[in-house]
């Protein structure tokens, strides 16, 4: 059924025991009862509806072949957002509608304005990685208020490859795609029919030998969590779904988080902005970046991929804990607390706590990650990070820093400063810290603190980067930021406040 056209009405809905994964697909409601719970989206559409548009090219979100539109009611609102479906299970779907490249298509058969700017700007050759790019753009087309700027198609394009067209062809398609007659689509009946397909109660999905459970309340979260301490908590999925694709693990009990509208919360109070665990990055950022706009657009910018960012949350970020995950050095650089929740109640920790060692974290049985809470700017702090890796987009840290002093006139007041890929886990600088500390911000404690980098660290070397690649490079970021934050003249700040202008 075309995107335009109304959906029929949903079939009596009954909460009952075993009950099976229910979405909306091409206007029809689909029931899902004998899937494997960790069978991908992409394999279910492929291999279960043969629905053959949606292509595999990595089956681990970073070719952008598999790309979907999944609709969601968040907080009564619809959301429509672009997503890899190579790495989403397809339980997570329950109470979602899908997008594929099959749904472009218009009611008198005609192209989207999409697929026709596509083929008017020959932004096709071998055409694998078209629906992708087209599923990319129609997300983008879905929210876009006038002609779009090259920041915003560049970052809604920002998770799709393509080997033949040079992406010349295809930007221009993003600016042509506005120019056409509008396509229709009917959100309100979209809203209306997913609103029918929200359960009120958490339910458990069981199927060949596994068990996905769907909380919607943090009180059925908690408890579950205290009766299935080993089972696995998935989040966005950005991270586990590669477990499962790339080192094809065995993942038989699992909590997912995403239907618990209690983790999506974002909230200002005691001069700190508190950041639910099952907030999306890309929304966790753009509430971040609303009082940090220069320290931290550009990380949002290049945190992986924008479709990435619609799955992956920032407590799955912190609670995974790479050495090399983007969102933990400038979260303890400010200061940034993790609370976490289990059946005794909360606990809040400093977030350089949390880790532990490699792969190592406090985090007890039965507890999970239930937010951060970030302090909000206070006078007199000059902070940046910065992000080095071989690409701009889409690309991992070989090294990750932060640094953030509060000046107190011209010396500095308190100094906090942290790496990721320096060491086995997220790390602060402690002996630089100690030699910024009561001294004046000129080149000669800026000096002091780079040679103390060499005693806090001792990073190794692997694929990404030598270990003296990272220690000379952590001691010239440090350099960089002394010239950006320098009390006398300091550099304009490199950050992309056009991304954050949207
Ligand atoms: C193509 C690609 C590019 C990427 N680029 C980047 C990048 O640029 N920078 C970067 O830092 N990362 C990157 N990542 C990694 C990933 O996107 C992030 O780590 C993301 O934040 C993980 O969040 P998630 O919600 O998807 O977590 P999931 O995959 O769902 O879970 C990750 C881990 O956290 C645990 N977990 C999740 N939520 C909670 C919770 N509330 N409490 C306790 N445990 C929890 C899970 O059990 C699991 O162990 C990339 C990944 C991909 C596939
Ligand atoms: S197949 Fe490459 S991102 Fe999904
Ligand atoms: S058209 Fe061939 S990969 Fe893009």
């Amino acid at each position: 059924m075309p995107l335009g056209a109304s959906l029929p009405p949903l079939p009596e809905n009954e909460n009952t025991m075993s009950e099976p994964i229910r979405f909306y697909y091409r206007g029809a409601l689909r029931e899902v009862r004998d899937a494997q719970p960790t069978q991908t989206i992409l394999q279910h559409l492929r291999e279960d509806l043969h629905c053959t548009g949606t292509k595999e090219g990595c089956a681990e979100g970073d070719c952008g072949a598999c790309t979907v539109v999944l609709g969601s009611l968040e907080g009564g609102q619809l959301e429509l957002k672009a997503v890899n479906s190579c790495i989403q299970f397809t339980p997570t779907l329950d109470g979602k509608a899908l997008f594929t490249v099959e749904d472009l298509q218009q009611q008198d058969g005609s192209l989207h304005p999409v697929q026709q700017a596509l083929v008017e700007c020959h932004g096709s050759q071998c055409g694998f990685c078209t629906p992708g790019f087209a599923m990319s753009l129609w997300g983008m087309y879905l929210k876009q208020d006038g002609a779009p700027t090259r920041c915003q198609i560049d970052d809604a394009l920002s998770g799709n490859l393509c080997r033949c067209t040079g992406y010349r062809p295809i930007i221009d398609a993003a600016r042509r795609m506005v120019e056409l007659p509008p396509a229709a689509f009917d959100r309100a009946a979209l809203a209306e029919r997913l609103q029918l397909l929200q359960r009120t109660h958490g339910f458990s999905y069981e199927a060949k030998g596994g068990r996905f459970h769907i909380p919607r309340t943090l009180d059925e979260l908690v408890q579950l969590r205290a009766e299935h301490p080993a089972a696995l908590l998935l989040a966005g999925s950005t991270d586990v779904g590669l477990w499962v694709t790339k080192h094809m693990r065995e993942l038989n009990d699992i909590i997912y988080l995403g239907q618990v509208d209690a983790l999506k919360v974002v909230a200002e109070s005691d001069g700190m902005l508190e950041i639910g665990a099952g907030v999306t990055l890309n929304d966790a950022y753009a509430a971040i970046c609303r009082h940090y706009p220069d320290e931290l657009s550009e990380m949002w910018q290049r945190f992986a991929s924008l479709p990435i960012r619609n799955a992956g949350t920032l407590g799955g970020n912190v609670a995974n804990g790479s050495p090399i995950g983007d969102s933990m050095p400038w979260l303890i650089a400010l200061g940034s607390q993790v609370v976490l929740r289990g059946a005794a109640g909360e606990r809040v920790l400093a977030l350089e706590d949390f880790y532990l060692g490699y792969q190592q974290k406090d985090l007890q049985a039965g507890e999970f990650v239930q937010g951060l809470r970030i302090p909000l700017r206070r006078e007199g702090l000059r902070m940046r990070t910065y992000k080095l890796a071989k690409r701009f987009d889409q690309d991992i840290s070989a090294v990750c820093a932060a640094f953030a002093i509060t000046l107190d006139g011209d010396s500095i007041a308190s100094a906090r400063i942290a790496f990721g890929g320096m060491a086995a886990t997220p790390k602060r600088a402690a002996q630089a810290e100690a030699a910024l500390v009561g001294e004046a911000w000129n080149e000669a404690t800026m000096r002091a603190a780079m040679s103390m980098l060499a005693q806090d660290y001792a990073p190794l070397s692997d694929m990404r980067a030598s270990s003296s690649y990272r220690m000379q490079a952590a001691q010239n970021l440090l350099r960089r930021f002394w010239l950006e934050t320098r009390v006398d003249n300091p550099l304009p700040s490199t950050a992309v406040n056009a991304f954050a202008a949207g």
